[in-house]
């Protein structure tokens, strides 16, 4: 898919109601929306279609991470509801992830859709050094993303999700054509929250990721629409 607008803006809302008023509000100004755990399970599949209706893109980010059997089925059917990005868990290892993005471009021919981006998250950010060694990784976040982030490369997929400070390194040793997504972003302007390592939109484009993921910054300002325009201004 192409990103003309990098911007997802990212539905983390708990009720149908606001997750389709924010949609419809922010559509024209968005490159896509992600639809996440919460909002899926309450809402059910129904929620992809009446956010694609609106006609934007559709990020589903359930990471799914179980055998590859069960995987690619699970990708099968988001590609039936017609999701343009999903997420998987990059430690479900290489054959895991060969699976799913088979099932992704399968699925997708056999449909005559394109295929999603079948992303891998990395190591996630709520884990540290301790958490690594824990579960008997090595205890260096860094090297594990590295790691994780060229094992995916090596298995086909063609995106990943990232924090906004891994950019940088992942660029210097990922395929150029590698899609780097990207939360943690904050423009200065919001209150502080739980983001503790941020990059400004601007920033984070410069520093080469695809697709930005922002929630707060959007959903919880005073006017969404404004706040998403305001800082897809900032990237031209
Ligand atoms: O409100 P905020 O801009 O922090 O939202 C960021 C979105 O990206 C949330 O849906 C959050 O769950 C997700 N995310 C994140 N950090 C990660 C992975 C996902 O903020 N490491």
């Amino acid at each position: 898919m192409a990103n003309k607008n990098p911007i997802i803006a990212a539905l983390d809302v708990p009720t149908v109601e606001q997750a389709l008023r924010l949609a419809e509000q922010l559509a024209p100004a968005v490159g896509a929306f992600k639809i996440g755990k919460e909002l899926f399970v309450s809402a059910g599949p129904d929620i992809v279609k009446r956010v694609r209706a609106t006609g934007a893109s559709v990020f589903l980010d359930l990471k799914f991470h179980d055998i590859p059997h069960t995987v690619a089925k699970a990708v099968a059917a988001a590609v039936r509801l017609d999701v343009q990005m999903l997420t998987i868990h990059t430690s479900g290892g290489s054959e895991m992830m060969r699976a799913a993005e088979k099932s992704a471009q399968d699925t997708a021919k056999s449909l005559g859709l394109s295929a999603p981006l079948v992303l891998g998250v990395t190591v996630l950010t709520s884990m540290d050094s301790n958490a690594l060694a824990e579960i008997g990784c090595a205890p260096n976040v860094g090297r594990h993303v590295e790691r994780l982030a060229t094992l995916a490369a090596n298995s086909g997929l063609r995106g990943l999700v990232c924090s906004p400070l891994e950019i940088a390194d992942l660029r210097g040793i990922l395929p150029a054509e590698i899609q780097l997504v990207t939360p943690g972003i904050r423009t200065g302007a919001e209150k502080a929250d739980d983001q503790k390592r941020t990059l400004t939109p601007r920033e984070a484009m410069a520093a080469g990721a695809s697709w930005l993921v922002i929630g707060r910054p959007i959903y919880a300002a005073e006017n969404p629409r404004a706040a998403a325009e305001k800082i897809l201004a900032t990237l031209v």
